[in-house]
């Protein structure tokens, strides 16, 4: 038994290039000048033969047909066991619906992402003959493959966009926004997508893991507003950037992490360019950018 993982999208919501951005990033990635990536989702075993994907993106599809891990082994027999999803923004559900197709699996989330699932019928495109909806309370390990216990806890973040109110509260703790702990005999491995702010509670827990993998949607809380895409902050957005003496970067320091990842990156962060000076402080400061494909043992 030995822990490992596949990031199956790097990406935050749109992927890179999005489909109709015109940013420096997704214009170099068009062009194949820099790798392209697909949205949010890790898949993960414990050993070897069963594997539980967190965040079914929109991307999915095309993910799986890149991963032969995850190919089937007989006409109908497939390696995934089960599905994690951390929030209900579109990026992270989307890809359930590519999923509808008779595939035996159990669908673990909060009951407060459950209730968002069940409010969208569409959903119910997943035969509940086949697809086992699992409520999992927060802070209670629970068996989520052979091997690989995980635990849900509350990270602070807001609810989906699409759910969005006439105001917003962005640094929610609750059931809406949940990480994901990995334990295996020998690891411990912290997932979290979405993150607001670091607080006490996190740092506890992330101190001293093995493995990491983390929001890195922006590199500056402002990015896309200088870069002319919206109005939006990434505080408003519920995520915390890497750069600032908040940021990341600045946060993780210290905390005695072995191995640490950024994934969910936004198109316009400037560390998706490999040769940018952003991605170099990234690297200086010990992080590893995730992109699509990669495979991490720790
Ligand atoms: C986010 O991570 O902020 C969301 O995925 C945004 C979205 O739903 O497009
Ligand atoms: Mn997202
Ligand atoms: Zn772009």
């Amino acid at each position: 038994m030995s822990f490992r993982a596949h990031i199956l999208g790097a990406a935050a919501g749109g992927g890179l290039p999005q489909w109709n951005c015109g940013c420096r990033n997704c214009t170099l990635a068009r062009a194949g000048d820099i790798p392209s990536q697909t949205q949010s989702s890790l898949a993960v075993s414990a050993d070897g033969q069963t594997w539980a994907i967190l965040n079914a993106s929109p991307d999915i599809r095309h993910q799986l047909s890149c991963t032969p891990a995850l190919f089937p082994t007989g006409l109908r027999d497939c390696p995934l066991r089960a599905v994690l999803v951390t929030n209900g923004d579109i990026d992270h559900v989307a890809g359930l619906l590519t999923l509808r197709e008779m595939q035996e699996f159990t669908l673990f989330a909060t009951a407060g992402i459950h209730d968002v699932l069940a409010q969208n019928p569409v959903f119910d495109a997943l035969n509940a003959n086949v697809v086992t909806r699992s409520a999992i309370d927060l802070d209670r390990p629970f068996e989520l493959l052979p091997g690989l216990t995980a635990t849900l806890f509350p990270v602070p973040g807001k609810v989906p966009l699409y759910m969005e109110g006439e105001t917003v509260e962005t640094d929610v703790i609750g059931d809406q926004t949940v990480g994901v702990e990995l334990v295996t005999d020998d690891t411990r491995t912290l997932y979290i997508p979405g993150c607001a702010m670091l607080n006490d509670g996190l740092r506890t827990r992330l101190r001293g893991a093995d493995l990491l993998f983390f929001d890195g949607t922006l590199w500056r809380d402002d990015e896309m507003i200088t870069e002319g895409l919206g109005q939006k902050t990434g505080q408003r957005m519920g995520h915390m950037s890497m750069s600032g003496p908040e940021g990341s970067l600045a946060a993780f320091d210290g905390l005695g992490i072995t191995r640490k990842i950024y994934v969910h990156m936004n198109n316009t962060n400037p560390v998706l360019r490999p040769d940018s000076d952003e991605r170099a402080r990234a690297v200086a400061a010990g992080w590893t950018i995730g992109q699509d494909g990669m495979e991490i043992t720790p």
